[in-house]
């Protein structure tokens, strides 16, 4: 019998072609200098929207929050694209949320991996969503959108994030209800763990928005932001930079966007080498 891989998977609900690429994973050598790591778990949230664990390297260490570059093992000099690690740094496993580009030289493989396959991940994470980029403040603010809740699905489950802040607020804004599900699953896991959950409590604070169906909160959080309605439903002060911190994470143009809502209110651009009042990152995608 012919168990060449694309014959195997030409009757099943995978891509063809995407299945392939993952299989062709003996053919080629792993590149120096890379981890290679095997895949423990994969959950499909929507047609758009997938996360996926794999095995964490013994001297791998990273800042929750970092980003780290990801491939397959599918070609002599493979594909890389940036992903935030959205596990916490004390978990044994690295976990990840990802979109689906049709098309995109990465996620079109990356959405058909399987528990078992091999994941390539560079050595060095970076990034500036970091806690050690803003200095110490009452409130976070981690505005998201999209898979740019990922760095934040990181810190909202490190002690670290509630050791420096007394409220943590996530907003996390998706165009339908069931892009948000990854985010309602992770306040739910962070509310229940026994280590998290005691520093966490009713200090982590979700908003969620959609902005092309019905939900109990609609709209882009730069008009909830703009219009004052944010503070309004929390019932607390408009943002101060003598007081509130916030992370951002989105496309290019939710980033401009809330970028220039934030510098209004006066906070100003943080790094890891000068800690200040907001930090960016885009959500890369591809
Ligand atoms: P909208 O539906 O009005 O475009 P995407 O999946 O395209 O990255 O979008 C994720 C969410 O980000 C959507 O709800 C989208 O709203 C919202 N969004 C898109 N552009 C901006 C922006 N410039 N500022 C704030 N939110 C945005």
């Amino acid at each position: 019998m012919d168990r060449r891989p694309e014959l195997r998977f030409r009757n099943s609900m995978e891509t063809p072609l995407a299945r392939d690429a993952v299989e062709a994973t003996a053919q080629f050598p792993i590149p120096p200098g890379v981890f290679a790591e095997t895949v423990t778990e994969v959950v499909h949230y929507t047609d758009r929207l997938f996360r996926f664990r794999m095995t964490r390297p013994a001297s791998f260490r990273f800042r929750s929050g970092e980003f780290v570059m990801i491939g397959l093992p599918n070609a002599l000099k493979p594909v890389f694209r940036a992903y935030s690690i959205t596990s916490p740094s004390w978990d044994d496993e690295l976990e990840f949320f990802s979109i689906k580009v049709p098309g995109g030289p990465l996620t079109e493989h990356l959405k058909a991996i399987q528990p078992g396959d091999t994941v390539l991940m560079r050595r060095k994470p970076t990034g500036t969503l970091v806690n050690d980029a803003l200095l110490s403040g009452e409130r976070v603010y981690m505005f998201s959108t999209g898979t740019g809740i990922a760095p934040f699905a990181s810190l909202v489950r490190d002690p670290e994030t509630y050791e420096k802040f007394d409220r943590v607020i996530l907003t996390h804004t998706c165009r339908d209800v069931a892009e948000l599900k990854f985010g309602l699953e992770l306040v739910e896991t962070v509310r229940n763990d026994p280590l998290v959950g005691e520093f966490a409590g009713d200090r982590l604070i979700h908003y969620p928005t959609v902005t092309r169906e019905a939900f109990v909160r609609t709209g882009r959080i730069t008009e909830h932001l703009e219009s004052g309605k944010l503070f309004e439903f929390l019932g607390l002060p408009v943002l101060a930079p003598e007081t509130d911190r916030a992370m951002i994470c989105g496309s290019m143009a939710m980033l401009r966007d809330t970028k220039r809502l934030v510098e209004g209110f006066g906070l100003t651009e943080g790094a890891n080498s000068a800690p200040s009042t907001y930090v960016v990152e885009r959500a890369f995608v591809d």
